[in-house]
């Protein structure tokens, strides 16, 4: 046995196990507002975080100390003062930032719940439903996807296809379908009022975030509807229809994209957003690979396979995502210049 192989191995074995347990208090501290409570304050002691936030001083100090030990804070050793670096606060504090990554530490603890139910499914079979993961998930998905979405979706994403914007402004008739809670709807119908917008989802309390959403901003032409993929009337004629990060997930894929198909007008484009993958495993083997079959395995897969689905997995590339859309009948597939380090968009139609 090479025993440098095996100590490199334990080193990065553990530095996933420590990741893994600061996750839960980098989740602690998400919830109860640490983060914002730190931002743009400069370097604070003890006593002046336990005044700002109200918290446990004990609880404080073991997470402080967490967070300094992780490099998420510094620690000033003299003064015994804690800083939420600026650069750190425009991902963990700034909800409004395209860089905004606090979601990350909901939701994974919402992945880890599914851990009993995923060792069952192998098993047995089946799966972990999407309705029992819960209203973390459910957010986490929301702030994780919410603020690029609302920052590039008109400015960078849409913005690749020019005609498509075109007649945005003039007015069309447009479907978000697996809206979750509603940002690339709302965001739609807010920069372009001329066009209505409904977005589609199967899950009662994305909907319903969604319609509170878009009550609370007073978006007038976006609507929401708690309906299945495959319930969308077939002669819907939208002239755009658009998924963001949905396909993968669904129980049914060829048949949801055979569906869209026909739910859109003649000439209509069809976007479809998937995470970037390459097709082979080999293409996937890094980080980024990593966290996508992660992923896939405690939620997009099993929550798939829970409705008797295909289980198709996050992990595909643009040359099945091609042959699926061609299977359901599109004749046009092309993969947009889009710079993204987490998402693939295909411009699809007839
Ligand atoms: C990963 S989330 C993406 C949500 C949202 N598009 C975003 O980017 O944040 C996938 C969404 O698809 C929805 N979904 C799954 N199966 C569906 C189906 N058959 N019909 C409609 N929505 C579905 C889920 O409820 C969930 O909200």
């Amino acid at each position: 046995m090479d025993k440098q192989a095996m100590r490199a191995f334990m080193g990065r074995f553990m530095e996933m196990t420590t990741g893994a347990a600061v996750m839960g208090v980098m989740a602690v501290a998400d919830r109860v507002g640490l983060f914002p409570a730190l931002a743009g304050q400069g370097a604070l002691s003890l006593d002046e975080i336990v005044a700002r936030t109200g918290l446990d001083r004990r609880y404080l100090e073991e997470i402080l100390a967490t967070l300094c030990a992780s490099e998420i804070l510094i620690y000033q050793e003299a003064s015994e003062r804690f800083e939420l670096p600026e650069e750190h606060a425009a991902c963990l504090a700034d909800e409004t930032s395209p860089y905004f990554l606090g979601g990350w530490s909901q939701m994974v603890p919402a992945l880890y719940r599914a851990v009993p139910g995923v060792a069952r499914a192998c098993r047995e079979g089946g799966g972990v439903p999407f309705s029992e993961f819960g209203l973390d998930m459910v957010e986490g998905i929301a702030r994780s996807n919410g603020p690029g979405t609302r920052i590039l979706l008109a400015r960078r994403w849409l913005a690749a296809m020019p005609d498509v914007v075109e007649a945005l402004e003039r007015g069309i008739r447009v479907a978000d379908v697996g809206c979750g809670s509603g940002d690339a709807a709302l965001t739609m119908a807010r920069h372009w009022p001329n066009s209505s917008v409904v977005g589609f989802d199967l899950d009662a309390q994305s909907v319903e975030r969604a319609r509170a959403a878009a009550g609370a901003e007073g978006v007038r032409n976006v609507s929401f509807e708690q309906c299945s993929a495959e319930a969308i009337p077939r002669d819907s004629g939208f002239d755009l229809i658009t998924t963001f990060d949905v396909i993968h997930d669904l129980a049914k894929p060829r048949e949801v994209l055979a569906h869209l198909r026909g739910a859109l007008a003649p000439g209509g484009t069809y976007l479809m957003v998937e995470p970037v993958a390459g097709d082979r495993l080999a293409d996937n083997l890094h980080t980024a690979g990593a966290l996508t079959y992660a992923m896939s395995t405690l939620h997009c897969l099993t929550q798939s396979l829970a409705q008797g689905g295909e289980g198709l997995g996050a992990a595909w590339g643009p040359g099945k995502a091609e042959a699926y859309c061609r299977e359901a009948g599109f004749g046009r597939f092309e993969r947009l210049e889009v710079d993204n380090p987490f998402n693939a968009f295909y411009r699809v139609g007839a």
